[in-house]
Protein backbone atom coordinates (compact mmCIF):
# COMPACT_ATOMS: atom_id res chain seq x y z
CA UNK A 1 0.00 0.00 0.00
CA UNK A 2 1.07 3.56 -0.56
CA UNK A 3 1.92 5.89 1.87
CA UNK A 4 -0.29 9.00 1.83
CA UNK A 5 1.89 12.13 1.55
CA UNK A 6 1.02 15.85 2.06
CA UNK A 7 3.41 18.08 1.61
CA UNK A 8 3.14 22.32 2.17
CA UNK A 9 4.51 24.16 -0.32
CA UNK A 10 5.44 27.73 1.20
CA UNK A 11 6.27 29.21 -2.12
CA UNK A 12 7.39 32.71 -1.60
CA UNK A 13 6.16 33.03 1.89
CA UNK A 14 7.01 33.34 5.59
CA UNK A 15 10.54 35.19 7.02
CA UNK A 16 12.23 32.71 9.36
CA UNK A 17 11.22 33.60 12.46
CA UNK A 18 7.37 33.08 11.04
CA UNK A 19 8.14 29.57 9.23
CA UNK A 20 9.50 28.66 12.79
CA UNK A 21 6.44 29.62 14.84
CA UNK A 22 4.60 27.87 12.15
CA UNK A 23 6.04 24.64 12.02
CA UNK A 24 6.14 24.58 16.14
CA UNK A 25 2.52 24.57 15.77
CA UNK A 26 2.52 21.87 13.22
CA UNK A 27 4.51 20.14 15.37
CA UNK A 28 2.97 20.12 18.33
CA UNK A 29 -0.67 19.74 16.10
CA UNK A 30 0.41 16.78 13.92
CA UNK A 31 2.70 14.64 16.63
CA UNK A 32 0.39 11.50 16.79
CA UNK A 33 0.22 10.98 12.79
CA UNK A 34 2.16 8.15 11.55
CA UNK A 35 0.32 6.93 8.89
CA UNK A 36 0.50 9.84 6.80
CA UNK A 37 3.90 11.36 5.23
CA UNK A 38 4.45 14.87 6.23
CA UNK A 39 6.83 17.38 4.51
CA UNK A 40 6.91 21.67 4.38
CA UNK A 41 9.10 23.47 2.12
CA UNK A 42 9.77 26.73 2.84
CA UNK A 43 12.06 29.85 0.97
CA UNK A 44 15.71 28.32 1.00
CA UNK A 45 16.48 31.30 3.70
CA UNK A 46 14.22 29.23 6.28
CA UNK A 47 15.20 25.90 5.59
CA UNK A 48 18.37 26.05 8.06
CA UNK A 49 16.04 26.96 11.36
CA UNK A 50 13.05 24.89 9.95
CA UNK A 51 15.14 21.86 10.29
CA UNK A 52 17.05 22.61 13.07
CA UNK A 53 13.11 23.30 14.84
CA UNK A 54 11.56 20.24 13.28
CA UNK A 55 14.20 17.85 14.19
CA UNK A 56 13.32 14.95 15.67
CA UNK A 57 9.84 15.15 14.53
CA UNK A 58 7.85 13.25 12.08
CA UNK A 59 7.88 16.42 9.80
CA UNK A 60 10.08 16.25 7.01
CA UNK A 61 12.05 19.14 5.38
CA UNK A 62 11.86 19.53 1.59
CA UNK A 63 13.21 22.84 -0.59
CA UNK A 64 11.34 24.57 -3.80
CA UNK A 65 14.21 24.02 -6.06
CA UNK A 66 18.02 23.74 -6.62
CA UNK A 67 20.52 23.32 -9.59
CA UNK A 68 21.62 20.31 -10.92
CA UNK A 69 25.48 21.39 -10.85
CA UNK A 70 27.25 20.31 -7.89
CA UNK A 71 29.14 23.49 -7.30
CA UNK A 72 30.70 25.96 -10.36
CA UNK A 73 30.32 29.43 -11.08
CA UNK A 74 26.61 29.46 -10.89
CA UNK A 75 26.03 32.77 -9.22
CA UNK A 76 22.21 32.73 -7.28
CA UNK A 77 21.89 29.20 -7.23
CA UNK A 78 21.67 26.52 -4.78
CA UNK A 79 22.77 22.74 -5.36
CA UNK A 80 21.90 19.28 -3.79
CA UNK A 81 24.70 18.93 -1.47
CA UNK A 82 24.01 22.53 0.01
CA UNK A 83 20.01 21.15 0.66
CA UNK A 84 21.55 17.86 2.31
CA UNK A 85 23.92 19.89 4.65
CA UNK A 86 21.04 21.61 5.94
CA UNK A 87 19.20 18.14 6.90
CA UNK A 88 16.54 18.49 3.66
CA UNK A 89 15.02 15.52 2.27
CA UNK A 90 12.69 16.22 -0.71
CA UNK A 91 12.42 19.02 -3.64
CA UNK A 92 9.74 20.21 -5.56
CA UNK A 93 11.28 19.92 -9.39
CA UNK A 94 9.08 21.66 -12.10
CA UNK A 95 6.49 23.60 -10.51
CA UNK A 96 4.51 25.29 -12.84
CA UNK A 97 5.33 28.83 -11.55
CA UNK A 98 9.00 27.88 -12.51
CA UNK A 99 7.71 27.17 -15.54
CA UNK A 100 5.91 29.79 -16.22
CA UNK A 101 7.98 32.53 -14.59
CA UNK A 102 11.77 31.12 -14.89
CA UNK A 103 11.94 29.24 -18.06
CA UNK A 104 12.19 25.48 -16.72
CA UNK A 105 11.92 23.06 -18.89
CA UNK A 106 11.35 19.25 -19.59
CA UNK A 107 14.57 19.64 -19.93
CA UNK A 108 16.28 21.44 -17.33
CA UNK A 109 13.46 19.55 -14.71
CA UNK A 110 15.14 16.38 -15.95
CA UNK A 111 18.44 17.29 -14.94
CA UNK A 112 17.22 18.64 -11.59
CA UNK A 113 15.63 14.97 -11.08
CA UNK A 114 19.11 13.33 -11.84
CA UNK A 115 20.95 15.54 -9.78
CA UNK A 116 18.49 15.16 -6.54
CA UNK A 117 18.77 11.25 -7.10
CA UNK A 118 22.30 11.51 -7.26
CA UNK A 119 22.45 13.17 -3.43
CA UNK A 120 19.54 10.94 -2.25
CA UNK A 121 16.93 13.54 -2.24
CA UNK A 122 13.56 12.63 -2.76
CA UNK A 123 12.22 14.46 -5.92
CA UNK A 124 8.42 15.72 -5.89
CA UNK A 125 8.61 16.61 -9.75
CA UNK A 126 5.35 19.23 -10.81
CA UNK A 127 3.02 17.88 -14.11
CA UNK A 128 -0.44 19.95 -14.87
CA UNK A 129 -1.99 21.27 -18.50
CA UNK A 130 -3.19 25.30 -18.38
CA UNK A 131 -6.91 26.32 -19.07
CA UNK A 132 -6.24 26.64 -22.50
CA UNK A 133 -4.31 22.86 -22.89
CA UNK A 134 -7.53 21.39 -20.83
CA UNK A 135 -10.37 23.28 -23.23
CA UNK A 136 -8.71 21.80 -26.16
CA UNK A 137 -8.62 18.24 -25.27
CA UNK A 138 -4.84 18.20 -24.77
CA UNK A 139 -4.23 17.51 -21.24
CA UNK A 140 -3.30 13.72 -21.82
CA UNK A 141 -1.08 14.84 -24.61
CA UNK A 142 0.72 17.44 -22.20
CA UNK A 143 1.04 15.46 -19.25
CA UNK A 144 2.36 12.73 -21.30
CA UNK A 145 5.13 14.73 -22.96
CA UNK A 146 6.23 15.97 -19.37
CA UNK A 147 6.48 12.63 -17.87
CA UNK A 148 8.42 10.97 -20.81
CA UNK A 149 10.93 14.29 -21.09
CA UNK A 150 11.17 14.80 -16.92
CA UNK A 151 11.48 11.34 -16.19
CA UNK A 152 13.68 9.97 -18.88
CA UNK A 153 17.13 7.97 -18.02
CA UNK A 154 15.56 7.44 -14.55
CA UNK A 155 15.86 3.28 -13.41
CA UNK A 156 13.19 1.71 -12.05
CA UNK A 157 14.72 2.11 -8.64
CA UNK A 158 15.44 5.70 -8.75
CA UNK A 159 12.18 6.11 -10.32
CA UNK A 160 9.80 4.03 -7.65
CA UNK A 161 10.90 6.41 -4.64
CA UNK A 162 10.17 9.69 -6.34
CA UNK A 163 6.60 11.62 -5.78
CA UNK A 164 4.43 13.17 -8.83
CA UNK A 165 2.42 16.13 -8.16
CA UNK A 166 -0.68 16.15 -10.53
CA UNK A 167 -1.07 20.14 -10.67
CA UNK A 168 -3.60 21.88 -12.82
CA UNK A 169 -2.14 24.98 -13.47
CA UNK A 170 -5.74 26.40 -13.81
CA UNK A 171 -6.66 25.05 -9.95
CA UNK A 172 -3.11 26.75 -8.52
CA UNK A 173 -4.44 29.66 -6.42
CA UNK A 174 -7.10 30.00 -8.03
CA UNK A 175 -10.32 28.48 -5.46
CA UNK A 176 -10.89 26.21 -8.81
CA UNK A 177 -10.29 22.79 -7.60
CA UNK A 178 -10.30 19.92 -10.14
CA UNK A 179 -13.17 17.21 -9.26
CA UNK A 180 -12.13 14.11 -7.72
CA UNK A 181 -13.33 12.40 -10.93
CA UNK A 182 -11.02 15.09 -12.78
CA UNK A 183 -8.02 14.56 -10.83
CA UNK A 184 -8.82 10.82 -10.75
CA UNK A 185 -9.08 10.23 -14.45
CA UNK A 186 -5.17 12.15 -14.98
CA UNK A 187 -3.88 10.47 -12.07
CA UNK A 188 -5.12 6.85 -13.41
CA UNK A 189 -3.43 8.30 -16.81
CA UNK A 190 -0.05 8.79 -15.48
CA UNK A 191 -0.11 5.55 -13.61
CA UNK A 192 -0.35 3.57 -16.80
CA UNK A 193 2.31 5.69 -18.63
CA UNK A 194 4.71 4.83 -15.86
CA UNK A 195 3.39 1.12 -16.38
CA UNK A 196 4.39 1.72 -20.07
CA UNK A 197 7.64 3.59 -19.19
CA UNK A 198 8.91 1.84 -16.44
CA UNK A 199 6.82 -1.53 -15.31
CA UNK A 200 3.26 -2.32 -13.57
CA UNK A 201 5.26 -2.69 -9.71
CA UNK A 202 7.28 0.59 -10.50
CA UNK A 203 4.07 2.17 -11.35
CA UNK A 204 1.87 0.97 -8.33
CA UNK A 205 4.82 1.88 -5.86
CA UNK A 206 4.47 5.71 -7.57
CA UNK A 207 3.06 8.28 -5.13
CA UNK A 208 1.16 10.80 -7.31
CA UNK A 209 0.21 14.31 -5.29
CA UNK A 210 -2.33 16.06 -6.56
CA UNK A 211 -2.32 19.77 -6.23
CA UNK A 212 -4.44 22.88 -6.30
CA UNK A 213 -6.33 24.73 -4.20
CA UNK A 214 -6.48 21.58 -1.74
CA UNK A 215 -8.39 22.65 1.83
CA UNK A 216 -9.26 20.78 4.72
CA UNK A 217 -12.79 20.63 3.19
CA UNK A 218 -12.46 18.75 0.06
CA UNK A 219 -9.06 16.55 0.99
CA UNK A 220 -10.85 14.03 2.12
CA UNK A 221 -13.04 13.70 -1.26
CA UNK A 222 -10.12 13.72 -3.23
CA UNK A 223 -7.91 10.91 -1.37
CA UNK A 224 -10.75 8.91 -1.96
CA UNK A 225 -9.86 8.51 -4.99
CA UNK A 226 -7.65 4.98 -5.86
CA UNK A 227 -4.91 6.83 -7.44
CA UNK A 228 -4.93 9.97 -5.05
CA UNK A 229 -1.77 9.24 -2.89
CA UNK A 230 -1.70 12.75 -0.93
CA UNK A 231 -1.57 16.14 -1.86
CA UNK A 232 0.95 19.39 -2.66
CA UNK A 233 -0.16 22.46 -1.09
CA UNK A 234 -0.12 25.62 -1.33
CA UNK A 235 -2.25 28.85 0.14
CA UNK A 236 -3.98 26.15 3.20
CA UNK A 237 -0.40 25.11 3.80
CA UNK A 238 0.93 29.03 5.54
CA UNK A 239 -1.60 28.43 8.50
CA UNK A 240 -1.10 25.48 11.06
CA UNK A 241 -5.18 24.63 11.47
CA UNK A 242 -5.68 24.73 7.47
CA UNK A 243 -2.67 22.48 6.84
CA UNK A 244 -2.66 20.64 10.19
CA UNK A 245 -6.82 19.92 9.37
CA UNK A 246 -5.40 18.58 5.74
CA UNK A 247 -3.15 16.02 7.38
CA UNK A 248 -5.45 14.76 9.79
CA UNK A 249 -8.59 14.64 7.02
CA UNK A 250 -6.60 12.99 4.67
CA UNK A 251 -5.83 9.90 7.18
CA UNK A 252 -8.93 9.08 6.66
CA UNK A 253 -8.23 7.07 3.68
CA UNK A 254 -5.59 5.04 5.78
CA UNK A 255 -8.37 4.17 7.70
CA UNK A 256 -11.12 3.12 5.18
CA UNK A 257 -8.53 0.98 3.35
CA UNK A 258 -7.34 -1.17 6.93
P1 LIG B 1 -2.58 26.20 -4.03
O1 LIG B 1 -1.11 25.91 -4.65
O2 LIG B 1 -2.86 25.12 -3.04
O3 LIG B 1 -2.46 27.56 -3.39
O4 LIG B 1 -3.53 26.19 -5.17
C1 LIG B 1 -0.68 24.61 -4.92
C2 LIG B 1 0.73 24.65 -5.48
O5 LIG B 1 1.08 25.60 -6.18
O6 LIG B 1 1.52 23.72 -5.23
Amino acid sequence: MRKPIIAGNWKLYKTSKEAIELVTLLKRDLCDVDTVDIVVCPVFTALSDVSDTLTESNIRVGAQNLYWEDAGAFTGEVSAPLLKELGVEYVIIGHSERRQFFGETNETVNKKMKAALRHQLIPIVCVGEVLKEREENKTFDVIRTQCEESLKGLSSEEMEGLIVAYEPVWAIGTGKTATPAQAQEVHHFIRQLLTKMFDEEVALKVRIQYGGSVKPENIAELMAEPDIDGALVGGASLKSESFAAIVINSCSKVQTRK
